[in-house]
């Protein structure tokens, strides 16, 4: 096999052994750690880690690797493997069943694959580059909903929400009234596949990091949505605005946007 034809492969393989190790521990009292008061970090993250880490480096041993609990000094490499060993620590804390495995390889600055597994499900979900994105072998496309009111949005909220709770209530709150519903589920690398597959219509959250978002925003664009920051511009995975959705409520999503800073919201640039 050529060694591009292992980055999916060795991809989707190191997320099942995360997965695995997930459920092995999943329901257990957890050993918590705290990166700040409300950001917890458990051994379960640091196994994931340690496995998906392995995994990589004993095929790719010069690749670059950019993950959420170790730091990395950079080989230079244009490949970089980009890391969310579990996504929804505080619902996997909490025995609440959705947390993921996010794993995404960007290289010279593009991404080209991505893979999230939601274990509890058996859920796999995958793109690469121009090839679409797929859960568990079928191909999967965005919603056809095209208007915002008739929409099922899903958001989240960083960390820091008691410092900033009125800037990120004022999203919730137009969306609330613009929409048809909103979910919170708390993990957003499923939240970005459930809008590959139809199941959300549009998606927005603030002070995201790479590893949260590379994969799935690559597995939305594959399946036919579109991804950006909250003016429209093309999405970043370094940036600290995600407005994702199926394309057709793209424009009324900004739009929506664009009136909180008209409303008044100052702390809106
Ligand atoms: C968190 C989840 C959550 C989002 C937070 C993230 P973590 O990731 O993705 O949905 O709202 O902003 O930090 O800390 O569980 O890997
Ligand atoms: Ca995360
Ligand atoms: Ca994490």
């Amino acid at each position: 096999m050529e060694k591009e034809d292992r980055y999916l492969p060795v991809a989707i393989a190191a997320a099942r052994e995360a997965g695995r190790i997930q459920m092995l521990h999943f329901g257990h009292s957890h050993q918590i750690e705290y990166k700040a008061e409300f950001n917890p970090v458990t051994l379960v993250d640091k196994l994931c880690e340690e496995a998906i880490i392995q995994e990589i480096s004993h095929t790719f041993p010069d690749h670059d690797i950019l993950t959420e609990e170790s730091s990395f000094q950079s080989k230079g490499s244009p490949w970089k493997w980009i890391i969310d060993p579990l996504d929804g620590t505080t619902n996997y804390l909490h025995g609440f069943p959705f947390f993921s495995v996010s794993i995404a390889l960007e290289i010279e600055g593009e991404m080209r694959v991505g893979v999230v597994y939601y274990p509890s499900l058996n859920e796999l979900f995958y793109a690469e580059n121009g090839e679409g994105a797929f859960l568990n072998g079928n191909r999967i496309s965005v919603s056809s909903i095209g208007d915002l009111n008739r929409s099922l949005l899903c958001t989240g909220f960083p960390y820091d929400v008691r410092k900033e709770t009125d800037l990120y209530l004022s999203y919730f709150r137009q969306f609330l009234t613009r929409s048809f519903a909103i979910r919170r589920p708390g993990s957003a690398a499923i939240d970005l596949c459930y809008l590959a597959a139809g199941r959300f219509d549009g998606f927005w959250e603030l002070k995201l990091h790479p590893w949260d978002v590379a994969a799935g925003s690559l597995i939305i664009t594959e399946a036919g949505g579109k991804v950006t920051d909250f003016q429209g511009r093309p999405f970043n995975v370094y940036s600290e605005e995600i407005l994702a959705s199926n394309g057709l409520i793209h424009q009324a999503m900004l739009q929506a946007i664009r009136e909180i800073a008209l409303k008044g919201g100052d702390e809106i640039t």
